[in-house]
């Protein structure tokens, strides 16, 4: 296949190497140029090349601390939780928003945190799995994953456990799924149907699933 345009030059559209940092550059750059402050986009690279990062400082209410940080502003939120202040609960599965392990509630609702930058959540509060249990008490969520056994190896139950919180917070606002059927109601009746296509952004790759939806069910008040 001939990669060249007329005038001999590669395509545009096929110099574009589709990897992380393409990701952050053209899916990304629309957030950094609406969402941060002009010094952290000028620190950023946009234009494709290597160049040095200028670190910037950050203050995220984690789990209800404050943790001021130092960060280059190209790091995830997910690397900031894990890397910088040690919370490890949040999982690093694919790092490309697709399998869910990585997710946590941003001013309660939930996000996949290998895809935004922490820069982009300054001031803002971040709750991860460490902090969903209340003075030795499990979150109903988390009680209700061990009675249902609603894991194996565990690795995605971090992510599974946030989701479903940010998940029945949005049924419970009436917030419509792909598969809700009548958009008229205020909020959708929660069928395994309405929970699995609302968590169907959280793999496991054990293939908990069956357990997974008991548990919600559960936690959410539902006949198991
Ligand atoms: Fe974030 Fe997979 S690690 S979605
Ligand atoms: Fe192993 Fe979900 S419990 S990946």
């Amino acid at each position: 296949m001939d990669d060249h345009n007329s005038t001999g030059e590669p395509d545009a559209a096929i110099r574009l190497e589709v990897n992380r940092r393409t990701v952050i550059e053209t899916g990304t750059t629309v957030l950094l140029l609406t969402a941060l402050p002009r010094a952290v986009v000028a620190a950023a690279s946009v234009n494709g090349n290597e160049t040095p990062s200028s670190p910037v400082s950050v203050t995220l209410h984690i789990n209800g601390r404050p943790h001021s940080l130092t960060l280059d502003p190209r790091t995830t939120l997910l690397d900031a939780l894990r890397e910088h202040v040690a919370l490890t609960g949040s999982k690093k599965g694919c790092d490309h928003g697709q399998c869910g392990a990585c997710t946590v509630l941003i001013e309660g609702r939930r996000i996949n945190s290998c895809l935004t930058l922490a820069v982009m959540h300054d001031g803002q509060s971040v709750t991860t799995i460490e902090g969903l249990a209340q003075g030795g008490n499990l979150h109903p969520l988390q009680a209700a994953f061990v009675e249902h056994d609603g894991f194996q190896c565990g690795y995605c139950t971090s992510g599974q456990i946030c989701s479903a919180i940010g998940m029945l917070a949005e049924s419970q606002a009436g917030m419509p799924s792909y598969v809700t059927a009548d958009l008229t109601k205020s909020a959708a009746e929660l069928t395994d149907a309405e929970i699995r296509e609302r968590m169907s952004g959280n793999i496991c790759r054990c293939a908990a699933y069956p357990n997974i939806v008991e548990a919600i069910k559960q936690a959410a008040g539902m006949p198991t």
